[in-house]
């Protein structure tokens, strides 16, 4: 690779989105790193040169360095021994509290001390709430390691599904909580052909908005302020989101376009245009977990924190009018059969989990509604929770879903979905009706193609004929 750094020997536990992207750029900037994971086939499929998850580049990286920097293991105490840093990045899903369920966290620490010989910096990658950090060092300490011979560090991650390895290759900030220097020091000298911008001097580079000139800022905390960091901008973005959307319902009521208000809003600085974006509500395994966990970290801490619940309760209802406005276009549900294209919680990528498409779909079902469906990842991943029927069917073509529906839905923001070609949508369409949940058409540029076109925080568009119904609910 041409980058000059001083390799640091890492492990990753954990091959989810987070482990696996982490593993794969660990290793594309120069360090020698294991990722270990309990799931044997996983590792299996993994040494064997497969791909879990739809993340662009991620293909092209493993092969560039599996074998070589990268390896997969299952055997996480020789992967522990090996390694100067050890990064946890094992699921922390949401517990029916609302608060992150550490148990996976909490083996692999007690895992982890029972193999410690050396000092070692564990680092955690996962989202864990504030706190996390001491009690893994309480755990390892219970099971016998001396405090000496560790520290425990915090790394947030901020990447996001699809543009993952971009993000983590050409982060805003990368940062770090750390209490002690040893362990400020292995994280930097693991960030170092990053921050020293070396990485971006190398033909191979990943591409991407950082540069040799323009390196990423490393932001070093405390732990707890590192911990707090990650909850707090997931629940600020989701809060942004959540914002925008009740916007658009105040632009719905006035006939006034959200995108125009979005973009004056964004203009301003402060503000900032990114995560402005109207919908059907935000999904994914982040966002909603999060908040819903910051929202018990403040309970917990008797703060009143009651502008998450809001945020959650926008979120709740975005899916719903949605839905009203399907029934708004459509009159009745039973016996319709609707084109549905978009399963994954967004474009570009196959990842279904709290996919706000499926909300909106479980409502059209229980309505009587057949529904087509059309995703160009996540059919496969889909096809696990909503299992295919005469109600719920998977096509592997758009203007396939399209054809014979009495309505187009757009859910996810796949970039081809905001390409279709509108004469012959026009043609296989039973009735040009499309519903988009994520503002991918112009409204005026639908109308002038003979749709009725309904979307989000924006007018809705009629054709002359049917116009004069247009109000009718
Ligand atoms: C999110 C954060 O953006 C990452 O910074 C963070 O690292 C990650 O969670 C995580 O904690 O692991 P991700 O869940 O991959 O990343 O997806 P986003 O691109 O943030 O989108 C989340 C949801 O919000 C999607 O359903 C998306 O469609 C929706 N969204 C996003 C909107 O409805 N409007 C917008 O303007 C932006």
């Amino acid at each position: 690779m041409g980058v000059k750094t001083k390799p640091v020997s890492i492990a990753v536990v954990g091959s989810g989105y987070v482990g696996l992207v982490a593993a794969v750029c660990f290793a594309e900037i120069g360090h020698s790193v294991v990722c270990v994971d309990n799931d044997e086939q996983k590792v299996a499929m993994l040494r064997d040169g497969g791909v879990p998850i739809h993340e662009d580049f991620l293909p092209e990286l493993l092969a560039r360095h599996r074998n070589q920097r990268l390896q997969f293991t299952t055997d996480l105490s020789a992967a522990t021994q090996r390694a100067e840093a050890i990064f946890i990045a094992v699921g922390t899903p949401q517990s029916d509290s609302g608060n992150a369920d550490l148990s996976y966290v909490d083996a692999v620490a007690t895992q982890i001390s029972r193999s410690i010989g050396s000092y070692k910096v564990i680092v955690e990658k996962s989202t864990v709430p504030v706190y996390t950090n001491e009690w893994i060092r309480r755990v390892v300490e219970r099971n016998g390691t001396s405090s000496t011979n560790f520290d425990v560090a915090s790394n947030p991650e901020f990447l996001r599904e699809g543009t993952a390895v971009t993000d983590f290759l050409h982060p805003d900030r990368i940062v770090v909580g750390a209490d002690s220097e040893a362990a400020a020091d292995i994280l930097r000298a693991i960030y170092a052909p990053l921050t020293s911008g070396d990485y971006y001097r190398s033909d191979n580079a990943v591409i991407g908005h950082r540069t040799i000139s323009d390196p990423p800022p490393l932001l070093l905390t405390s732990t707890k302020a590192a911990e707090l960091i990650k909850h707090a901008s997931n629940a600020f973005l989701a809060m942004k989101i959540s914002f925008i959307n009740a916007v658009a319902n105040v632009c719905e009521a006035v006939d006034a376009n959200v995108e125009e208000v979005a973009r004056g809003m964004g203009l301003d600085k402060r503000i900032g245009s990114q995560f402005l974006r109207a919908g059907i509500g935000y999904g994914g395994s982040c966002f909603p977990k999060d908040v819903a966990a910051f929202r018990y970290v403040a309970e917990q801490l008797s703060v009143d924190f009651g502008i998450l619940t809001e945020v959650e309760k926008i979120n709740e209802q975005q899916k719903r009018r949605f839905f009203n406005k399907v029934r708004s276009a459509l009159w009745t549900f039973r016996g319709k059969r609707l084109a549905v294209l978009g399963l994954a919680f967004k474009g570009g990528t196959d990842d279904v989990r709290e996919s706000p498409a499926f909300d909106v779909i479980r409502m059209l079902l229980s309505e009587g509604c057949t529904i087509v469906a059309f995703d160009p990842a996540a059919t496969e991943r889909a096809k696990l929770e909503l299992p295919p029927g005469p109600a719920m069917q998977y096509v592997d073509d758009l203007y396939g879903a399209a054809t014979g529906a009495d309505a187009l839905l757009i859910l996810s923001d796949w970039p081809q979905f905001g390409e279709i070609d509108l004469e012959k949508l026009q043609t296989v369409l039973r009735y040009p009706i499309v519903i988009d949940g994520r503002n991918l058409y112009d409204p005026q540029q639908m109308l002038e193609h003979g749709f009725t076109y309904l979307s989000v925080g924006r007018p809705a568009m009629y054709p002359a004929r049917e116009r004069a119904g247009a109000r009718v609910r």
